[in-house]
């Protein structure tokens, strides 16, 4: 038995449904609730918006970095929504006057749920370290990366929250791995291939929240089953000496992968810039590579960055609850 109604409530008529089951049950259903939930191209594209944020900006070199203030987002809903939204469409934002002392990353995570532990503790201290455990705990420049390709699940998002800053070098510059990636699958589509198939060995092994000793097989670039990027898990610094394919794949791999560094590499593609003490950035491990220029090696520790991670998981899951708030919707 089937009958159409109209619902009227104080403020508006709204059209539904309303199915009498065989064992007498009955379901209402409200026409904007099964709209939605048409099969149709259009709806089902609505949907995927709204629940997964598809949409991309890509940026080179001409990046205006998204700015918000720190203690904004950490009081205000709203603002800590714009946060987010863009942190997923351009994959990367600044937050600007934290304290300048350890910890703020700590209240970050309280603010988003929680932060993503890993073998280098809850948050971690990037400065230069004597006997240090990772090529990130030097002075020395640090190309192009994403962190942790040698775990299974690679964080989502990373922190960095600048305490002190150097004043000769240190530079920090990123570059949108996505965008880089549809320029390479233009420009040579074979070794867009060998990166998209090529599994690659990757290993960090030492002791510092606990001893570790981690192998994990990882593609360059993580594509979805339409080919289109959506991980690019790159790290030379912990990439394998064991290297598990067959030596003739073993050229035409490096000969694609200076391609990709190459192109990530390009001027129109980096954005270069200093973070200052207060600072917080940031920014979708998935697909921005970050770097640092190198810095005079001092006695006295003279940069200092604190880190952490979070899941895109915890992340998205405090957008979509920050939008029911700050839009007052649900
Ligand atoms: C990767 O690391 C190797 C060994 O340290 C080095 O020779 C090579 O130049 C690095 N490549 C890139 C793209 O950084």
């Amino acid at each position: 038995e089937l009958g159409i109604d109209t619902y009227s409530s104080t403020l508006k008529i709204q059209l539904g449904i309303s199915i009498t089951w065989p064992d007498e049950h009955t379901s209402e259903y409200e026409a904007e609730w099964l709209k939605k939930r048409c099969f149709s191209e259009e709806a089902r594209a609505e949907m995927r918006v709204d629940l997964f944020l598809p949409e991309h900006q890509y940026w080179g070199s001409d990046l205006q970095l998204p700015k918000i203030p720190f203690e904004e987002i950490m009081c205000n809903d709203e603002s800590a929504y714009r946060w987010l939204c863009t942190l997923k469409k351009v994959g990367i934002v600044l937050l600007t006057g934290a304290a300048t002392g350890q910890g703020e990353l700590i209240r970050l995570g309280h603010r988003i749920g929680f932060l993503r532990l890993t073998f280098y503790g809850p948050t971690w201290q990037v400065q230069d370290k004597a006997d240090a455990n990772n090529v990130a705990y030097t002075t020395e420049r640090l190309c192009f990366h994403t962190d942790y390709p040698a775990l299974q699940h690679p964080p989502g998002v990373q922190f960095l929250h600048c305490i002190k800053q150097t004043a000769a070098g240190g530079e920090s510059e990123v570059v949108d791995g996505f965008h880089v990636c549809n320029k390479l699958k233009k420009q040579n589509p074979e070794a867009y291939q060998i990166l998209s198939s090529t599994a690659v060995d990757y290993t960090d092994v030492g002791v510092d929240y606990c001893d570790f000793a981690v192998h994990c097989k990882q593609r360059i670039i993580d594509t979805d089953s339409r080919g289109q990027a959506i991980r690019i898990n790159f790290n030379n610094a912990t990439r394998d000496t064991v290297f598990d394919i067959p030596a003739e794949k073993v050229r035409p791999f490096y000969a694609a992968l200076k391609e990709f560094n190459d192109l990530l590499n390009s001027a129109e593609h980096k954005f270069t810039f200093k973070m200052k003490p207060g600072d917080v950035l940031t920014f979708d491990n998935w697909r921005v590579l970050h770097g640092r220029q190198g810095y005079p090696s001092c006695p006295e520790v003279t940069r200092h960055l604190e880190g952490a991670y979070a899941d895109w998981d915890v992340v998205l899951s405090r957008l979509q609850l920050l939008r029911k708030r700050a839009l007052k919707r649900d």
